[in-house]
C-alpha cells in the first residue's frame, strides 16, 4: 500500500500494552512488525517476516537472556537489532529490518523509517507532567479507512447521535477553536439527559457526572486528540490514539490518565473511565464500521470547519 501520511510520528503502544517477554504482532501502513519488551522494561521490534522462510516472527517466543526472538518455522533466532544469533554467535550486520522507536514516557512512538516531518507532541509530556497513568482501554482494529476515523474525532456533532446512549447527550456545542497548524485546541459544552437507574447501577460515574459538561480538547495530527474533562470525583486526559494499519483498517486504543481523585473512589473512578472509554471506542466503532463510502454531502451542520480543517491536514500532507 501506499504508506498514509508518511513522516507522521506514530503512537504504536503503550508499554503497560506489550507483557514482559511476549511477542506482539503490528502492523503499521501495511507493513508487519514484532515487538517485544524485556523484564527490564526495553522495547525491541523487527520486521515480522522472517528472512528464511517467511514464517510471522510474532508467532515464535522470546528468549529472556538474550533478549531475542525464535522464529516458530525452523527456529532461528534474531536479535532486536535483526542480528540472526547462532550458537552464542551473533552475526555482526542486521539480516532482517529493524523498526526505529522512540520511548518516551513509556510510549513507544516510530517514523517507521520514513523522515520525520513533525516532532513527537509536546502535549504527551505536557499529560504526563501532570497527571498519573490510569490504564490502556479500547484497545482496537477498526474496520475503516484512516482518514473516516480521524475525521469522528474532529466532528462536533456525531454526540449528538453516535454517544447519546449511555451519556444521554442531548446537545454538543463548541464554544471556542483555534488552529495552529497541526495542532488545535477546542472548548465544547455537553448538555445530558439523565441516566436511569439501571445505566448508573452498570456505570456509577454516570451519576454523578453533571447534567452540564465543559470540556477542552486539544490535537496533535495525525496521532492524539485529548479530552480533558472534570467529573465531581476527578479530573482526567482521555488520550485517544490512532494509527493506519492498513488502507482500510485503523488501530485505536484510549490512554487513560487522572489527576485530582477522591482518595476513597480511586478503584471506582479508575474502572468507571476505563469501561466509559471502552463504549466510547465501540460506539465510534459502530458508526465509521456501517458508513457507505463518502459523497460529497448536501447539509452543513454547525462546527464542520473543524473537521475539514483535519481533513486538509490530511490530503494536503
Ligand atoms: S522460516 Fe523462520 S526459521 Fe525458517
Ligand atoms: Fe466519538
Amino acid at each position: 500500500m501506499e504508506p498514509i501520511l508518511p513522516g507522521a510520528p506514530w503512537l504504536i503502544a503503550h508499554k503497560s500494552m506489550l507483557g514482559v517477554n511476549q511477542p506482539n504482532k503490528i502492523t503499521l501502513n501495511g507493513q508487519d512488525y514484532v515487538v517485544w519488551q524485556n523484564r527490564k522494561g526495553e522495547v525491541f521490534a523487527i520486521d515480522n517476516i522472517c528472512p528464511h522462510m517467511q514464517a510471522p516472527l510474532s508467532d515464535g517466543w522470546i528468549c529472556q537472556e538474550r533478549d531475542t526472538i525464535t522464529c516458530p518455522f525452523h527456529a532461528l533466532e534474531f536479535d532486536g537489532q535483526g542480528r540472526l544469533c547462532r550458537e552464542e554467535k551473533k552475526d555482526t550486520q542486521p539480516i532482517t529490518q529493524p523498526l526505529d522507536l522512540i520511548v518516551s514516557n513509556d510510549c513507544i512512538w516510530t517514523y517507521a523509517g520514513f523522515e520525520p516531518r513533525l516532532p513527537i507532541p509536546d502535549l504527551h509530556q505536557r499529560i504526563v507532567d501532570e497527571y498519573e497513568f490510569v490504564g490502556v482501554s479500547g484497545e482496537k482494529s477498526i474496520q475503516g479507512d484512516f482518514l473516516s476515523n480521524l475525521m469522528v474525532n474532529y466532528d462536533y456533532n456525531h454526540q449528538n447521535g453516535t454517544h447519546k446512549e449511555m451519556f444521554k447527550i442531548t446537545s454538543c456545542s463548541v464554544s471556542s477553536f483555534e488552529e495552529k497548524g497541526y495542532y488545535a485546541q477546542v472548548q465544547q459544552e455537553i448538555t445530558r439527559a439523565d441516566n436511569t437507574l439501571c445505566e448508573i447501577i452498570k456505570n456509577p460515574l454516570l451519576g454523578i457526572l453533571p447534567k452540564t459538561l465543559n470540556n477542552a480538547l486539544e490535537y496533535a495530527f495525525p496521532s492524539t486528540t485529548v479530552l480533558f474533562a472534570q467529573t465531581p470525583i476527578g479530573k482526567v486526559a482521555q488520550v485517544h490514539i490512532l494509527y493506519p494499519q492498513t488502507e482500510k483498517s485503523t488501530k485505536t486504543f484510549i490512554l487513560m490518565y487522572a489527576r485530582d481523585v477522591n482518595p476513597l473512589m480511586k478503584s471506582l473512578f479508575k474502572n468507571s473511565v476505563l469501561k466509559a472509554a471502552a463504549t466510547v471506542i465501540e460506539q465510534d466503532t459502530t458508526a465509521v464500521e456501517s458508513l457507505y463510502p463518502r459523497q460529497k454531502s448536501k447539509i452543513r451542520l454547525p462546527n464542520e470547519e473543524i473537521m475539514f480543517h483535519a481533513e486538509k491536514l490530511y490530503r494536503d500532507w
